[in-house]
């Protein structure tokens, strides 16, 4: 069973930094949090890299919303919850779908970057989405506008205490209420204790615990983890969604993303016979819901013995091409490919956790003091299937909560810091034999990519379980840093992604257990782990 510190004592004395609220993460809600929160309150934000190398920066498609004269919250919800496989929680989707035209106006104003014709902003189609409601910034380049104009925001513009290269290894409880983290600076290795009245998750997503994931490499699930550690309950882990259209040449270690877009403008998906298999699965074929369009790409290529399938845009105007998509264009120039005379090589690829933490509307979790949103969060927003483009609305909606939420929250919380005590377990001893981390953490990809990938069964499941088990036992860690801790962290989400995967025995968007081909009524429910609850022997609970 994990324990509830990673971190170890270190002979130097610990950093201090103190503020009222520490927010954790350099995403798109992280920042919006931070931003938010500083106007009234005294904000840090750490994050373990630079904010150009964080999930949403790597964002293509765009954030949808119901904006176009066509549209409304109401279409836009039912498309959700369609996508949702009947897992949606609706109260959470009517507040994304409501809210979440007002948050995007107000982005407009940080990023005025959103692509436009005579004025108008343009909205792009995606699967799933009945409407055109999609919007985009540089072409396919909408993470890096965003991300870049709120990183200037926060630098320049409020007053948020910025740390970037900032790996945090723990988060600190006190009679089961979080006053903040441990972190270790990257630059100096020093240790830093921050305290905070309330202590805001916004770490991303955990795709690095697949050997191919769209995902850049900070996304190790450490938010999740010690979230985990903390005592707070994780929520449908078994939902990882697999983009249908990552590029597939064997060379790429992180998978480059084609956005779904393209096929919004009417690139289509073709077998090695050339054929375009999704029109006999689907009335909206190619614009299918992403875990059909997955479900039928892993038949087909199955059926042809074949590692990946087509993308074809061979019939749609160059010129919009390259204008639309700059980012995908160039990138496969690089490859010697080119949109408009070649078939895209492509295959489905580790890219979003649907579960996370558990929080409710206001983003509180389960832990007192402790609030999450963005992708490390489970809101219920998603169900068993995200629609495509919703989560970068779901981190502006669920911060912008978050951070109205502090005024009823913070100043109950004082106290607690005062009183802040916590024991570190011994370093490490340096002399002992170490595993070899890197072969440990390729052992675990290798596991979860064989075992827990697109489809999944009761035998590769409990394989899974068995070898991941096996990995963590043997594991012999001599060094603390965060190669040490990246590894922890995924292996701990590695292992309850296989647990909640074989308990679940039904097929559910995209959850796919090729022996429980179908959905099934009873298991119409949320999955949770907690760490109390779940050990060696122990079992999972299921929320009604
Ligand atoms: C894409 O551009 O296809 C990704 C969009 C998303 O995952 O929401």
């Amino acid at each position: 069973m994990p324990r509830p510190y990673i971190a170890t004592l270190s002979d130097e004395p610990l950093a201090r930094r103190n503020f009222d609220v520490l927010v954790l993460g350099g995403g798109i809600a992280g920042l919006t949090a931070a931003i938010s929160a500083a106007r009234r309150w005294r904000v840090g934000l750490l994050t373990k890299s630079t904010f150009d190398d964080t999930t949403t920066f790597l964002a293509q498609g765009g954030i949808a919303a119901a904006l176009g004269e066509s549209d409304s919250p109401e279409l836009h919800f039912q498309d959700t919850v369609n996508a949702g496989a009947g897992l949606c929680d609706e109260e959470a989707v009517r507040v994304l779908v409501n809210e979440g035209p007002d948050r995007v106006r107000e982005l407009m104003e940080i990023c005025p970057h959103f692509d436009r014709v005579d004025g108008e902003i343009v909205l792009g189609r995606e699967g799933a989405h009945s409407v055109a409601r999609v919007l985009h910034a540089g072409g396919d380049a909408t993470g890096s506008e965003v991300s870049s104009a709120l990183a200037e925001a926060a630098r320049m513009g409020s007053r948020v205490q910025l740390y970037e290269d900032e790996f945090v290894i723990d988060l600190l409880t006190v009679d089961g209420r979080c006053i903040g983290c441990l972190s270790l600076d990257l630059a100096n290795g020093q240790l830093v204790l921050n305290s905070a009245m309330v202590t805001v998750l916004a770490t991303g997503g955990a795709g690095q615990v697949y050997s191919r994931t769209t995902n850049p490499g900070v996304a190790t699930g450490d938010g999740m983890a010690m979230a985990y550690r903390a005592g707070a309950a994780l929520r449908d882990l078994e939902f990882v969604q697999f983009h249908p259209t990552g590029l597939a040449i064997a060379e790429d270690a992180t998978a480059f993303l084609i956005t779904e877009a393209l096929r919004g403008e009417g690139a289509r998906l073709r077998n090695h016979a050339g054929e375009r298999f999704m029109v006999q699965h689907d009335p909206k074929a190619e614009l299918a819901a992403r875990d059909v369009v997955v479900r039928a790409m892993v038949g087909e290529m199955r059926r042809e013995g074949s590692d990946h399938v087509f993308l074809d845009a061979t019939h749609l105007d160059p010129r919009m091409l390259e204008e639309r998509f700059p980012t995908v264009s160039a990138r496969l120039r690089e490859h010697g490919l080119n949109l408009a005379l070649d078939l895209i090589p492509v295959a489905p690829v580790c890219h979003y956790f649907i579960g996370g933490v558990c929080t409710d509307l206001w983003g509180h979790t389960t832990v007192p003091g402790l609030y999450a949103s963005g992708e490390v969060a489970s809101t219920g927003v998603h169900g068993a299937n995200r629609l495509a483009s919703n989560s970068l609305l779901e981190g502006l909606v669920f911060s912008e909560r978050v951070v109205r939420d502090l005024d009823r929250y913070i100043g109950r919380l004082g106290e607690d810091v005062q009183r802040l005590r916590f024991e570190l377990p011994p370093p490490p001893d340096q002399r002992a034999e170490s595993s070899d981390v890197a072969a440990a953490r390729a052992r675990l990809t290798t596991i979860m990519s064989a075992d827990v990938g697109v489809v999944r069964c009761r035998e590769e499941l409990e394989h899974a379980v068995e070898e991941l088990r096996t990995l963590y036992s043997e594991l012999r860690l001599s060094q603390a840093g965060p190669a040490e801790f990246e590894l922890l962290n995924l292996l701990t989400l590695g292992t309850q992604i296989a647990r909640t995967a074989l308990l679940r025995e039904e097929t559910r968007g995209v959850h796919m257990r090729s022996d429980f081909p179908e959905p099934d009524e009873r298991w119409k429910t949320h999955s949770t782990v907690r760490l109390p609850e779940i050990g060696e022997g122990g079992e999972m609970r299921e929320d009604g």
